[in-house]
């Protein structure tokens, strides 16, 4: 009987073991398929779990790995179609992965992977501002006669910004009015701690360590207490400088200041000078140089005069040098002391002194071809 049936069942058999490889050709193409979907999605926040990524698929006992163990069952007519999803499942798995870790490899190495070659963002330059450009000529005009830049502080003592330069003790300047105060002393002016109302105080500073010749320039800040108007403001800049030798006269200081106007505004420059009054000097003069906006002709910045006035300047008066340590028997010098606002205006007619402190770039700009 068995044997009988067992024709009967040749072709069962037979029939069973391709439907077998039918069906395992197909979940083996199903499996590639959600492999490859997989694959597609894959993501590694740092290398360990790329590295966790790549055994899971691409090593011996891998995934892809164990597919192909399933290949030799597939039928030899579709060998082909199934062996080349194989390979492009392979193939894909291996592109993905060398992917994730291009992206850790530009991540961890940016500073090597940058192209130092690249045009550099366009970086907004800044510009030097109007008061120092203009102290910057200043400086460099009476460094060429020899002027070396001296220093001081700002919050300064009594002694500095008036007692050492014979302000009597009851002058205006000491008052309230005109003088911010860090430290008031109303039984002893000479107590008070001030913010320096002009750079005379840095003539103080350096006689009272050096003996002449003495040949300085201060320049700096200075504060007042002003109501702030297009015309004044609680703090300016000046320029302060000290000449200090033998046979010192008046005729060295009016040479250096025909010099300077010249030099600061151009050569057709006349100057004139006013006497005037400064306790730190004797005689005393303003000094007037021919308006530069009209040529000397009248106009509403001269006030019709013809004239503007750029400093103070005059001979150290005898006290001052005594004061200070420097015997005035032996010695004789001259100084002088300028806003550089002022002369800011003048060079490049700036008409309201508020525009220098409120950093308004657009204003800045406009000195860009004078840096
Ligand atoms: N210190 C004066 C002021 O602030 C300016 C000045 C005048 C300075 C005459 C000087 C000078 O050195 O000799 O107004």
């Amino acid at each position: 009987m068995s044997f009988f049936t067992f024709p009967q069942n040749i072709p069962f058999i037979f029939a069973n073991f391709a439907d077998n490889k039918k069906n395992n050709n197909e979940s083996m193409l199903a499996k590639i398929e959600l492999l490859l979907q997989e694959i597609e999605g894959l993501q590694a926040s740092n290398a360990e779990e790329l590295e966790a990524l790549r055994i899971k698929y691409l090593s011996k006992k891998g995934a892809i790995n164990e597919l192909m163990a399933d290949f030799r069952n597939v039928p030899a007519e579709q060998k082909k179609e199934v062996g080349m999803k194989v390979n492009e499942l392979k193939n894909k798995a291996q592109e993905k992965i060398a992917a994730l870790k291009e992206a850790f490899a530009t991540q961890d190495n940016s500073a090597a992977e940058m192209d130092l070659t690249r045009t550099a963002y366009p970086v907004g330059l800044g510009t030097r501002h109007p008061l120092n450009i203009v102290k910057n000529e200043i400086i460099d005009i009476f460094h060429r006669l020899g002027f070396s830049i001296a220093d001081g502080p700002e919050i300064e003592d009594d002694w500095h910004v008036f007692s050492s330069m014979n302000f009597a003790e009851d002058h205006p300047a000491r008052d309230m009015q005109d003088t911010f105060f860090v430290e008031a002393n109303a039984e002893d002016v000479k107590k008070n701690v001030i913010l320096r109302t002009h750079t005379s105080s840095v003539q103080s500073r350096v006689m009272e360590n050096t003996q002449p010749p003495i040949r300085i320039i201060c320049p700096g800040r200075v504060y007042r207490n002003e109501a702030i108007s297009y015309r004044a403001h609680a703090f300016f800049h000046q320029v302060e400088a000290l000449y200090v030798d033998k046979n010192v006269s008046f005729t060295d200081l009016k040479q250096v200041l025909l010099l300077f106007a010249k030099e600061m505004f151009g050569e057709q420059t006349q100057i004139r000078l006013r006497p005037s009054y400064f306790p730190f000097t004797e005689p005393s003069a303003e000094m007037d140089i021919s308006c530069n906006i009209c040529g000397g002709k009248g106009c509403p910045f001269c006030k019709g005069t013809g004239w503007v006035e750029i400093l103070g300047c005059g001979m150290v008066d005898p006290n001052v040098l005594e004061l200070n340590g420097i015997n005035s028997k032996e010695y004789s010098g001259y100084a002088l002391g300028m806003g550089i606002e002022r002369i800011t205006n003048l060079k490049y007619r700036v008409n309201d002194l508020r525009l220098f402190s409120e950093n308004d770039t657009r204003f800045l700009k406009e000195f860009e071809a004078a840096n």
